[in-house]
């Protein structure tokens, strides 16, 4: 894995987003994976000053909460509404999230991931990561084979989340997200992380042993991961020097 120890939150979303444009720039029918949340919106805020086009571009959301009204303004699609689609110029249809309206909605799951696959995979996937070690809305003993299906939010999550809400009643307890298998079949995965409280999850998922205890562990079985942290999410590292020195100050994506 590759980790990335970076001043501010400002300066982990040019670096991502810098990664972003060149390879749309690359592969203008490049497949974005989109996480929501605070950790990806400097990537968003930084794309939206790039000139780089998605008009061609196609995109996915990573999860959604099931049982809030079509439209609510922190579903995840009105999120990535505000932070990407109206930033960017992906076109009509372009980016999708998990059906979770559907009458059937293990049916739409299946039909999530077949969209997925019909788009020819995800080429980069922005992640955050949970308090509790979750990626996506894989919770602490997902299996690291997982694909896309319902799962139900940890007590802690749902206080983590009660900051977009009026209150934390007003958190859903059910989501449709991506598995950590099919995380894993992006060709790229980065991970961003800000702020002390992330700490514990973030040396637990990049230091620590695999395991389905701590999800975001599954990145360690990736071959091309890259952890994008502020200096407050690294103080749990125990080799964080060596990270810092060993950084090349060049996104490994750039010249491959
Ligand atoms: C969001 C998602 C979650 C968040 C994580 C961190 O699509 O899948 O895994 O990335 O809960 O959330 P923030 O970034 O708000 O701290």
């Amino acid at each position: 894995m590759e980790i990335v120890i970076v001043e501010s939150p400002e300066q982990a979303g040019a670096l991502v987003a810098d990664a972003i444009s060149e390879l749309v720039t690359r592969t203008p029918t490049m497949v974005l994976g989109l996480a929501t949340g605070s950790s990806a919106s400097p990537v968003y805020r930084a794309l939206g000053s790039r000139s780089a086009s998605f008009a061609r571009a196609r995109a996915f959301l990573l999860d959604e909460y099931i049982g809030l009204p079509p439209g609510h303004p922190q579903s995840y699609r009105a999120v990535i509404n505000r932070e990407v689609e109206s930033l960017l110029d992906f076109g009509n249809d372009a980016v999708q999230g998990p059906d979770v309206h559907a009458d059937d909605l293990l049916a739409a799951c299946d039909a999530y991931e077949t969209a997925i696959a019909d788009a020819g995979g995800i080429d980069l996937q922005l992640l955050g990561i949970g308090t509790d070690g979750h990626i996506g809305f894989n919770e602490p003993t997902s299996s690291l084979g997982s694909r896309t299906r319902i799962k139900t939010l940890t007590d802690q999550t749902r206080r983590d989340n009660a900051r977009f809400f009026d209150s934390l009643a007003e958190v859903p307890r059910h989501v449709v997200t991506q598995g950590i298998g099919t995380i894993l079949e992006a060709r790229h995965l980065v991970m961003l992380a800000f702020g002390a409280a992330k700490a514990e999850a973030v040396a637990a998922a990049v230091e620590g042993p695999i395991t389905a205890r701590v999800p975001a562990t599954a990145l360690q079985l990736h071959p091309r991961a890259t952890i994008v942290i502020d200096e407050e999410a690294a103080i749990r590292l125990q080799l964080a020097q060596y990270y810092r020195e060993t950084w090349s100050g060049k996104p490994p994506w750039q010249g491959i």
